[in-house]
Order: C-alpha cells, then structure tokens, then sequence
C-alpha cells in the first residue's frame, strides 16, 4: 500500500478512485452483467409466450445503462486515476489500459446499437411501460444489421470482461498487491 501511495503522491494524484467512479464501477458491472445474461436468454425463448416481458426489460434497462456509461466517461475525461505501480511491466500496464479503453468503447456502442435496431425493427422500444416516439421507417435489414453487430460486440465484451477480471485476480491472488484496492475492494 505504500508503494502505491507514495507514487501516487509523487504523480499528485489520490491512490485511490473517487467514490463516483467506484460507484459507477460495480452497478455497472451488475447492470451489465444482467444484461448480457438476459439478452442471451431472451434470444433462447424468442419465440415463447412471455419473451416480450424480457425484452421490454432489457431494452429499458440497456437505455439506463447507457446514461450511466455517458456519466462515467464524462467522469473518467475530467478525473485521471493514479498511475498502476511501477514495478509493474510496461507491457502488463499497456494491455490493462488497453482492455480498460476498449470497454468504455464496448459499453459505449453496445447499448446505442441494441437501441438503433431495436428502433428500425416493427416492436420499436417500450422504456418501462413508455413506448417511445418512433423516429426511423422500420426495416428488417437495417434493424438485422445492427442486430448482427450487437450480437458480435457482446462476444468481444464478453472477452474484454474476461481479461479485466483475470488482471484483477492476477494482482489479488498472485502478486497480492492493492491494485484492486484502488476500486474501492
Ligand atoms: C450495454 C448494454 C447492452 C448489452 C451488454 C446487451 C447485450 C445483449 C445480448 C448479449 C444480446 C443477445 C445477442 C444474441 O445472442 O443474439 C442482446 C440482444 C438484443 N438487445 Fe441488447 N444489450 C445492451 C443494450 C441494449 C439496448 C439499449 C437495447 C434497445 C433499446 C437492446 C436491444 C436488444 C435487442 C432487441 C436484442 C435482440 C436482437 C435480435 O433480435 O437479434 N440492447 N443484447
């Protein structure tokens, strides 16, 4: 903990992340895990009774989660984190910026092309029980195509998700450091 402090004094900075940003942090991790939890089984029982309940739900959820993805980055622009320590490898601090950016731009698309093709399909979107205005023609290709990109952007989500945990538990388990500690663990 030390190390950390002190490099993070030395950079101006506080060790830690702002309790904004560590709030941010895990609802959206919750939200976003329920999310693609949902969408996956939403897809399974596309066409059963009762598949609308939770497509509405993720639809309203996913308009949500994409004013507190806007939220975070404005955040995340005005406050930068202190520096990873510097017994770190170069090449370890490049890949987790790297995941992290990649994120912010997975968490940024994902929900802004599940609302372009839910807007272009005939169901439009019901935000908690509010149809919204419809404001494009509806088009089957058009709605498909951001579908298709919706669908993909989830695996490569899915992956990023995957090295940012393995990172975390990497420096909690073997090198038992408190670079998670910086999110609030
Ligand atoms: C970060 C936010 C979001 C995540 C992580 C997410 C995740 C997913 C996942 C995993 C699927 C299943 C993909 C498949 O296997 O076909 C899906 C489908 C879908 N999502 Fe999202 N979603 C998000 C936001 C949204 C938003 C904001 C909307 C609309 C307002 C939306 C509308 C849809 C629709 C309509 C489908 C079904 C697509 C189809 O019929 O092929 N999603 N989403």
């Amino acid at each position: 903990m030390d190390q950390l402090k002190q490099e993070s004094a030395l950079a101006g900075r506080p060790w830690r992340y702002a309790a904004p940003a560590v709030v941010l942090h895990w609802l959206l991790a919750v939200l976003l895990a329920t999310l693609l939890g949902v969408g996956w089984y939403m897809m399974s029982i596309e066409h059963e009774p009762g598949a609308d309940w939770y497509f509405n739900l993720h639809k309203s959820v996913g308009i949500v989660v994409f004013g507190l993805v806007l939220l975070r980055l404005l955040w995340r622009l005005g406050h930068r984190p202190a520096p990873l320590p510097a017994y770190m490898p170069a090449w370890q601090v490049k890949l987790a910026l790297a995941t992290e950016w990649a994120l912010y731009g997975c968490m940024f698309l994902m929900p802004l092309l599940g609302f372009l093709g839910a807007s272009y399909s005939r169901d439009g979107v019901i935000f908690f029980g509010i149809p919204l205005p419809a404001w494009v023609t509806p088009s089957h290709d058009t709605a498909e195509t951001f579908f298709e990109l919706h669908e993909n952007l989830a695996w490569i989500m899915v992956g990023l998700i995957s090295l940012h945990v393995a990172g975390a538990l990497k420096h909690l388990v073997i090198d038992k450091d408190d670079v998670v500690k910086r999110m609030g663990w």
